[in-house]
């Protein structure tokens, strides 16, 4: 290994551990922040588009803490934007599937990943209610709960699952026009609160694809480097401009990937 490529394993291993470290303790808070189970106990930042409290908190804290350690890095959150700009850049979704964190609910996560200027190189989705906790880092494999973790090997769509992502973004024409689509290929649909979690429901195997025609860089930035090392298939987020806007994600099993690819109208990368 040429010496900077060791200095750079150790840089990425350095933020990896130490952040693994601090989305522990957030999730902590936001376990113990979780309202009980009720209509949404949340702010509306728009049409079914949820706030909580311990957004706040945890975007606050991951901050302070990660900016203390390394300050010379960048980081984007998704309730207050762009706060630093570096070589190596944080995305933080404080909790990633509000909307089920705010009725109580089990299926909602911290999503935080670490990008090398535009290359996802580690990611951690950490969900506690679930036990769970997805990681990787470029190179090394990935993982849930420690264990290393794969793609499905679905080859027949007659067994497939494909879950599609709903936000207030969604036009009802693509949503019917993508369900339909799923549908005719034999496939199971599914729709569960969470992109962060759905793309890790790929990336081990638990289902075959996920579609979400607009999402962002925050709710992704971890999965990206967790599918990419369980050998999933990916459209090419980045490329199509998903860290400056919403950008449309597809992620699949491998021996289902071009067939789904084509019914669901996205290229892969
Ligand atoms: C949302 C969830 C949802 C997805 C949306 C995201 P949030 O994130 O991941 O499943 O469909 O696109 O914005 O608001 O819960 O952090």
């Amino acid at each position: 290994m040429k010496k900077t490529e060791f200095f750079e394993k150790n840089e990425i291993s350095l933020r990896f551990y130490a952040a693994k470290a601090i989305i522990e303790e957030a999730a902590s808070l936001a376990l113990s922040m979780r309202p009980s189970p009720g209509g949404p106990s949340a702010t509306l930042k728009g049409r079914q588009d949820y706030v909580t409290e311990a957004d706040r908190a945890v975007e606050l804290m991951v901050y302070n803490r990660l900016s203390t350690l390394f300050p010379d890095d960048g980081f984007i959150g998704e309730e207050r934007g762009e706060q630093a700009q570096g070589t190596y850049r944080w995305v933080l979704d404080p909790i990633d599937g509000t909307s089920n964190y705010a009725r109580g609910r089990n299926r909602w996560c911290i999503s935080l990943g670490l990008m090398k200027n535009n290359l996802p190189v580690a990611g951690i989705i950490n969900a506690p209610a679930l036990k769970e906790i997805f990681t990787a880092i470029r190179g090394e494999g990935a993982f849930l709960n420690g264990k290393p973790i794969y793609a499905a090997k679905t080859k027949n769509l007659d067994e497939s699952m494909v879950e599609i992502g709903w936000s207030p973004f969604v036009p009802l024409e693509w949503w019917q026009e993508k369900t339909t689509a799923i549908l005719n290929l034999g496939s199971m649909p599914r729709s569960l609160g969470s992109g962060a979690l759905a793309l890790a429901d790929v990336a081990c195997g638990r289902s075959d694809g996920y579609l979400e025609k607009v999402i962002y860089i925050w709710d992704v930035a971890a999965a990206l480097v967790i599918l990419e090392e369980a050998d999933a298939r990916i459209s090419p987020f980045i490329k199509m401009g998903g860290i400056e806007k919403r950008t449309t994600i597809l992620a699949t099993a491998p021996n289902i990937a071009s067939q789904l690819s084509k019914a669901l109208g996205v290229e892969l990368g």
